[in-house]
């Protein structure tokens, strides 16, 4: 899901960084690094991707759609979009499909248990994963050699202050949201405070399944849109509230969200420099990981290519590079970002530095 866009701080930058990423291109990546936009379905403007200098195109389709076909020539397969999404606004929130929920006393959904549910649908959700990776390595990987993996929607949390509390808040956040899903099939196992503070709602993943989980990809997707601050919630009036999954990890988040733009002239959406600067300074980030701390990242996505149907808020979130004007024959029209990207990406990749 496209959520949100970060909350720039405004520090004041040494002169020096912000002239490198004014000029950020294919050269400070590795030769091979991908780049590429994604979107929820495949029917979709290759042309406009290749124009850009896109070298691939993430997409979603449903399994029944594919099956037999497909498989030899995709070679990037991904089990789940976004799992703690699912879990957390379909069956703690209720704001999604199936809409099962439990908060306000059923207020908002007929049927669910929002204290228990989610966790059983992760959980369930770890356990298929997992069986179609083993699946596709005992009888298509030698065959069709391609890989399997997951993607994950990620927030980052700071601490909202120096205090210890606030640390381990923002621990916990990182743990109830990505370490959910990534420490049982990395350690096979949830992450201690998980545990902790779920307890026997938490489903227990007892050893032999916790080999089965383990190791159970072959690459990690991270969703990654906007980074909150997080802070303990001493009081735990929410839980008490709310009697929900999502108030488990005692943290209280805040952040600055993008206004709802829908309303906005077509010139003034026209000129994102704001999606501009967002995608600059991630990529030069993203950069300096691969070279300063040794990452091994591969690629990187865009969302998304075009504005698009944006799960319960439809079409009144914009997150295109290029504008679709819905009212007059989804006419497509490039945003000031596309001409950036098209800048960016035309010089060809750094070849000396290479992957394994
Ligand atoms: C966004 O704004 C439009 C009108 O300006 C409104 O119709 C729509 O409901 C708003 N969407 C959300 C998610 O608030
Ligand atoms: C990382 O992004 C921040 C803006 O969020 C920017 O100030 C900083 O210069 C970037 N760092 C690098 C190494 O590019
Ligand atoms: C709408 O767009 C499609 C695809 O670009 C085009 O084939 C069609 O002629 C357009 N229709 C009108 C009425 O402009």
């Amino acid at each position: 899901m496209a959520t949100i866009y970060l909350a720039l701080l405004s520090v004041v930058v040494p002169f020096l960084i912000i002239v490198k990423c004014e000029s950020i291109s294919r050269a400070d990546f590795p030769y091979g690094f991908t780049f590429g936009t994604a979107s929820s379905a495949y029917q979709s403007d290759i042309d406009l991707m290749k124009d850009l200098g896109m070298d691939a195109y993430r997409f979603s389709i449903s399994w029944s759609r594919i099956l037999p076909t497909f498989g030899d020539r995709v070679k990037n397969w991904m089990t789940f979009n976004e799992p703690h999404g699912m879990a957390i606004q379909g069956y703690d929130l209720g704001v999604q499909a199936p809409g099962r929920c439990s908060i306000l006393g059923h207020l908002i959904c007929k049927n669910g248990k929002s204290s228990v549910e989610p966790y059983l649908v992760a959980h369930n959700i770890l356990l298929s994963h997992a069986a179609a990776y083993h699946s596709y390595q005992n009888n298509f990987k030698e065959s069709q050699q391609g890989r399997v993996g997951i993607v994950l929607d990620a927030k980052w949390y700071e601490p909202i202050s120096n205090k210890d509390e606030d640390i381990d808040a923002a621990r916990r956040a990182l743990d109830f949201g990505l370490g959910w899903f990534l420490d049982p099939l990395l350690l096979g196992d949830y992450p201690l405070s998980m545990q902790k503070l779920v307890g026997e709602r938490l489903p227990e993943i007892v050893p032999e399944v916790s080999r089965f989980l383990k190791g159970s990809l072959d690459f990690i997707g991270i969703n990654h849109y906007t980074t909150l601050y997080a802070r303990n919630d001493r009081t735990r009036i929410r839980k008490l509230v709310l009697q929900d999954a999502s108030s488990d990890s005692a943290v209280i988040t805040t952040g600055m969200d993008d206004p709802n733009r829908s309303h906005l002239v077509l010139d003034k959406a026209l000129k994102d420099d704001k999606r501009i600067n967002y995608h600059r300074d991630y990529l030069s980030n993203l950069s300096a990981a691969i070279r300063q701390d040794d990452c091994d990242i591969r690629g990187y996505f865009v969302w998304s290519l075009l504005d698009n149907w944006e799960w319960n808020m439809g079409y009144t979130v914009r997150f295109g590079l290029y504008y679709v004007d819905f009212k007059n024959n989804l006419t497509r029209i490039p945003k000031s970002s596309v001409k950036w990207f098209k800048n960016m990406l035309k010089s060809r990749g750094d070849s000396s530095l290479e992957w394994q």
